[in-house]
């Protein structure tokens, strides 16, 4: 029914739904959070003495993160999801290291990095990444950084990696930010981290205020105006290694909340899911679709919020989403196009141009994709419409490389009427290397 075949030095994910049918079931445990692993691993790098970490996520992207500032002197354990050691340098103490840091496919590695390397006086640092890294922008973190007086270059006039930074000492700043972007946010704090004066970011919507909690965490002084979206931070902290206990990724979690909720049957819980209202967009637009979704035994672990969610087929509706609540959804927006393809009525995601700037144009590839299995969707300049309802058939599909899309292209295919291969599927390791094992799992035949 699901098979992996190796094609060429890549993977090709079949997908074969019985004439039965299928339906999911069963208890699902999601890995770490991805963008709580690379906080953990950075903050543990810079810090004084030892971080632990619990449930880091052993996907490739904090992997990248990981050897980044290992080539910079912190020393970090092998990588494994019970305990990983990271021994600090203290902050203002990373290493020039003796190559060129490789953030891979990881914009959250490259950016909140930059931050970190124009504030480290005196040391030259080389940053690049994978095709798909090299081609998003980069100006977003350089010009705040430049106005705190950052020297780097890059190609396209700085705009792109691979850059060059020469750090230096930086001035504090506000910066209104014109997207609402954790990485544009974090990369600007934590560059105030070293700072001569406060540094402030106001942002359009609240993003993922991850950085916020993880360094007052870690002993930073920051005060939030939630009025304004604004954050200020105070240089010169004294960061000391802590305990970090990293949550399920919600946007792991996404995945099956959408298969337990269109799959016909299927009754699922997933267990560990960090619910950080910064992230739980996708639960109200859900809710707001008539899912059957439960939260369970919420608790708060290590600084985040953490709960079970249960959910049972039922038949969604279309809905609009758009405004503030897209960061709060932004990476779970094609699994979101997926949920729609099966509600009754016309969904409108919009507000959502940011979409084309991630790990590929999640817009239009969705749009081609879902397009070449019957699904009715229309491609906007700002987001999707898709009127839901129309069936389905297996297709020959790409991932674009995208963990994103490869997985939420796998959840589509579950409910097609023929046989799906969804073409450089190894791509779900960036954020889910165990996401095949579990849709194996979790598939009953009817
Ligand atoms: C992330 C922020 C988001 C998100 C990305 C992870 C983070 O990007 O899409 O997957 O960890 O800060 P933007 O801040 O660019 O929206």
């Amino acid at each position: 029914m699901i098979r992996l075949d190796e094609v060429s030095s890549h993977q090709q994910l079949v997908i074969t739904p019985p004439q039965s049918g299928l339906s999911l079931q069963g208890t699902v445990t999601i890995p770490g959070d991805k963008s709580i692993s690379h906080r953990a691993l950075m903050l543990g790098a810079i810090a004084e003495g030892e971080t632990v970490i619990e449930g880091l996520l052993l996907g490739e992207d904090p992997r990248s993160t990981a050897a980044c500032f290992s080539a910079m002197g912190a020393e970090i354990s092998e990588l494994n999801s019970t305990e990983v050691r990271v021994k600090g340098v203290g902050l203002g103490n990373l290493q020039e290291p003796d190559n060129v840091l490789d953030a891979g496919n990881s914009g959250t590695t490259m950016r909140l990095m930059m931050g970190l390397l124009a504030s480290s006086s005196d040391r030259f640092f080389a940053v690049t990444g994978d095709g798909s890294l090299r081609s998003r922008p980069m100006s977003r973190v350089v010009k705040p950084l430049q106005e705190m007086g950052a020297q780097i270059w890059g190609k396209k006039g700085g705009s792109l990696a691979p850059l060059g930074i020469k750090g230096t000492q930086l001035k504090g700043i506000h910066y209104h930010s014109p997207i609402a972007s954790a990485q544009v946010k974090s990369c600007v704090l934590l560059a105030g981290l070293l700072a001569e004066g406060k540094t402030t970011v106001t942002e359009p919507a609240l993003s993922r205020d991850h950085s916020e909690r993880m360094l007052r965490a870690f002993g930073a002084n920051l005060e939030i105006d939630s009025e304004t979206n604004s954050v200020t931070l105070e240089p010169h902290p004294t960061l000391v290694g802590q305990k970090v206990v990293v949550p399920g990724d919600i946007s792991s979690a996404a995945f099956w909340m959408v298969a337990s909720a269109i799959v016909p049957d299927s009754d699922l819980l997933i267990q560990n899911v960090g619910v950080n209202p910064t992230r739980t967009g996708i639960i109200e637009a859900m809710q707001l679709m008539g899912a059957d979704m439960t939260l369970e035994n919420s608790r708060e672990v290590a600084g985040e919020p953490v709960a079970d969610l249960r959910v049972k087929y039922s038949q969604l509706k279309g809905c609009t989403i758009g405004g503030e609540i897209i960061p709060r959804l932004i990476d779970e927006v094609p699994i979101l196009a997926v949920a729609a393809c099966f509600a009754e009525g016309t969904t409108i995601i919009k507000d959502a141009e940011e979409l084309r700037v991630k790990e590929s144009d999640r817009l239009a590839v969705m749009a081609a994709e879902l397009g070449k299995m019957g699904a009715n969707i229309i491609e906007h300049p700002d987001g999707l419409e898709i009127t839901g309802g129309a069936t389905l058939n297996g297709a020959e599909m790409d991932s674009y490389t995208d963990h994103r899309i490869a997985m939420s292209l796998a959840i589509a295919a579950l409910n097609a009427k023929s046989e799906t291969k969804i073409h450089r599927a190894e791509a779900a390791s960036i954020s889910y290397p165990t996401f095949v094992d579990t849709l194996k799992d979790v598939c009953q035949i009817a």
